[in-house]
């Protein structure tokens, strides 16, 4: 049987990655950020998932302004990452596992979310930062041993509104824990959600950052994510900024574990670019 291990929200910020193919992550800046990893990474180290579940949203690599799903499933044997202007390397591919993808598809359908499943996919940065994050001693370009989980991309739309709402993410995210422990073969499973949390990248705001928000959301992703399901789209904006509702992939993935969780490790950073950065590991009960 499949077991949920647990999950991580973490900060997507295409920077870290640059950071990363500079060997930055030591310099004066980066260095407090970088250091926020270590405890998930042990925590990684001893409960070994063999499959990373990603819960992103894509900036314009995969999908575009013209098509946007609201959730979309990764069905591919093979996810590549490619260009997207931020000067980044492109890193290695990634390989998936289309048994377990297909088992999540047809559960997720049955459960009445009409998603899209992809067959090809490409990866952004924010489904690849935090994969360097997690796995800083696999060469993302290339040489040496590959990632060492398969893993199934999951893609929200917190791009262009409407937006789904939180109280549908959270659903989603319980729909997606159902498909995974209904999985009959052996399998440990780690859930990631990424990007967030407060930051907003344009307009009147551009650089707003909520702190007070931003614990709030961590308290209650610990506690309580059921409170987080009562603020609107509209609200959440207010609250946590344009693109802060990156904040939604997080939701789904805590509701993918569970009732009950105990936090393995938390840590918040303001700001890494414009972005209020933070790092949640929550192992399941
Ligand atoms: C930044 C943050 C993001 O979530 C993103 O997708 C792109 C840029 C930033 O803070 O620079
Ligand atoms: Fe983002």
């Amino acid at each position: 049987m499949a077991h949920i291990i647990g999950g991580v929200g973490t900060t997507h910020v295409p920077s870290i990655g640059g950071a990363i193919a500079k060997g930055k992550q030591t310099d004066e800046y980066w260095r407090p950020f970088f250091d926020m990893f270590p405890p998930v990474r042990g925590w990684l180290g001893r409960s070994k998932p063999d499959i990373a579940v990603v819960i992103y949203n894509d900036h314009g690599l995969n999908f575009f302004l013209d098509k946007m799903p609201t959730f979309a499933v990764g069905a591919a044997a093979e996810y590549r990452n490619a260009d997207e202007g931020w000067g980044l390397p492109v890193v290695r591919s990634f390989a998936g596992d289309p048994e377990f993808s297909w088992h999540l598809i047809e559960s997720l359908v049955a459960d009445e979310f009409d998603i899209v499943s992809c067959q090809e996919m490409l990866v952004d940065h924010a489904f690849v930062v935090p994969m360097q994050l997690l796995y800083p001693d696999v060469d993302p370009t290339g040489a040496g041993a590959g990632w060492p989980v398969r893993v199934v991309p999951i893609s929200v739309n917190t791009v262009q509104h409407p937006i789904p709402s939180a109280a549908r993410c959270y659903k989603f995210g319980k729909a997606i824990g159902r498909a995974i422990r209904s999985y009959q073969q052996d399998a440990n499973v780690l859930i990631m959600g990424t990007g967030g949390l407060s930051h907003q990248l344009e307009g009147k705001r551009a650089g707003f950052i909520n702190k007070d928000f931003d614990r709030l959301c961590l308290d209650r992703l610990v506690d309580d994510p059921a409170a987080l399901t009562g603020y609107s789209s509209e609200e959440l904006v207010e609250l946590a900024g344009s693109q802060g509702v990156e904040l939604l992939n997080w939701l789904v993935m805590r509701g993918a574990l569970g009732e009950h969780v105990s936090p393995v490790s938390r840590s918040y950073h303001v700001p890494i670019s414009n972005t209020a950065s933070a790092v949640l590991a929550l192992a399941a009960a």
